[in-house]
């Protein structure tokens, strides 16, 4: 399974990148509006950095605008994706833009329809937003679930990218479910790492070895 970093801050991604585990970024409006400065010029240094999938998401909602602003995201980089929410005319838009060669991912999914008519449209990646559904009391897992069994069924080549992670049982969750990939906010890709019985046997396996240590050297 793939790990994205959803962020747009470059210092958050440039502190991960050394780990080896980060397969690609997701940015959204509301990430880039937090960094300031240009985003075009923001989304050149992630991509340069990263060498890998950096999706870069329209602001447009008509279907004219939106592929307006898709050719001009792609102009960045070979590595961008240009992300369409799930609406018509992000569909038409995703049809478009995927015709002329580019990689779109669907966000915004929040269905196993939608999930459904972006794979028909050729959408790289669907991103279905698991944490926001949890927040309303509807399992957002079962999405996953359902939109794997949908995708198997038709052998479609869509890609789910699961989506507003909030802790590491999402991302178990999706690895069990065979979801290609988990994007998660820097915490979420920390939280991986913890184990309290790993720190508490490196701490006993140093202890011990200073103590043989020190009796050698008596
Ligand atoms: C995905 O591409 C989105 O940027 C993101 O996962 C949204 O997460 P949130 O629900 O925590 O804002």
């Amino acid at each position: 399974m793939k790990i994205f970093i959803d962020t747009g801050n470059f210092k958050e991604i440039e502190a991960l990148v050394p780990l080896g585990i980060i397969d690609g970024v997701t940015t959204n409006p509301t990430l880039m509006a937090k960094e300031g400065g240009d985003p075009k010029q923001i989304l050149k240094k992630i991509c340069d950095l990263v060498q890998g999938p950096v999706s870069g998401e329209v602001v447009a909602t008509d279907y004219e605008g939106m592929v307006r602003e898709g050719r001009d995201l792609a102009s960045i980089s070979e590595h961008i994706v240009v992300k369409v929410p799930f609406t018509q005319a992000g569909v038409r838009a995703c049809k478009t833009l995927s015709g002329e060669g580019l990689r779109v991912n669907v966000t915004l999914c929040f269905s196993p329809t939608q999930a459904l008519i972006a794979a028909k449209v050729g959408a790289t990646y669907i991103s279905p937003f698991v944490g926001r559904l949890d927040d309303i009391a509807t399992p957002g897992m079962e999405l996953i679930r359902d939109i794997a069994e949908i995708y198997g069924n038709y052998q479609f080549k869509t890609e789910i990218l699961v989506a507003s992670t909030r802790g590491p049982m999402h991302i178990v969750e999706a690895a069990k479910m065979g979801a290609d990939i988990c994007t998660c906010p820097p915490a979420v890709i920390d939280s991986l790492f913890n184990h309290p019985l790993t720190d508490i046997g490196l701490k006993k396996f140093l202890a011990d070895w200073e103590k043989a240590q020190g009796a050698a050297t008596r």
